[in-house]
């Protein structure tokens, strides 16, 4: 992404406030269809049941599963996420449960970002005790953060820095879920940590 885009981007209003682009629309799409690709070839004959953490992953679920040319099937799981702050709570509660029943099914959760870890381990306990045939999951992003706690991810969109990112679907306090790449935002925009 050039500086000059990049200038252009942010004279929008829902950009207001951020700092940078770190995935780039573009590129965001072309790594979307490398992993529908995977995927395809993965289940093959079979119809999987992918899993939508909202709100996050709302954007990265329509596109991911549009790239995908197999029959599929979808539903949703809406956990609490960090409220105003920027930290993580360490309690998850489940806000919306699934509409389907996942005992036999081949489940693939579809994730907006791992970044502690602690909200997908909570997940994925509690899908595992309705006996699916397979649990999968897929994140599109993924902090390098050394003190993360172990967490099943099969597939990765991007690694990236241990910095707070908001757009394609992740917020702060609410905004800037509608941008159309990952961006970093000015440190004056946060609360002082
Ligand atoms: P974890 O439990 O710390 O792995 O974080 C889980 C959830 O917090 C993610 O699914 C996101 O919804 C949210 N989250 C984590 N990091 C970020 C971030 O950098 N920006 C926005 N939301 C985030
Ligand atoms: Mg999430």
């Amino acid at each position: 992404m050039t500086g000059v885009t990049e200038r252009v981007i942010t004279e929008e209003p829902r950009a207001r406030g951020i700092a940078r682009v770190l995935v780039d629309e573009r590129t965001l799409q072309e790594r979307i269809a490398a992993l529908a690709r995977e995927l395809d070839a993965y289940y093959g004959e079979d119809t999987p049941l992918l899993i939508g953490v909202l709100n996050g992953a709302v954007t990265f679920m329509t596109d991911l599963m549009r790239a995908m040319t197999i029959p599929l099937n979808i539903d949703f799981m809406a956990v609490s996420s960090y409220g105003q702050s920027t930290k993580t709570s360490g309690v998850v509660r489940i806000l919306k449960d699934l509409n389907e029943e996942i005992e036999g099914r081949r489940v693939l959760v579809v994730e907006d970002i791992v970044d502690s870890g602690l909200t997908l381990n909570y997940l994925l306990d509690h899908l595992r005790r309705r006996n699916p045939a397979e649990i999968r999951v897929v994140a599109l992003l993924k902090k390098d953060k050394a003190d993360a706690a172990a967490v099943q991810v099969d597939q990765i969109g991007f690694a990236i820095p241990d910095e707070f990112v908001v757009g394609y679907g992740l917020d702060y306090a609410g905004a800037y879920r509608n941008l159309p790449y990952v961006a970093v935002l000015d440190e004056s925009c946060l609360p002082a940590a």
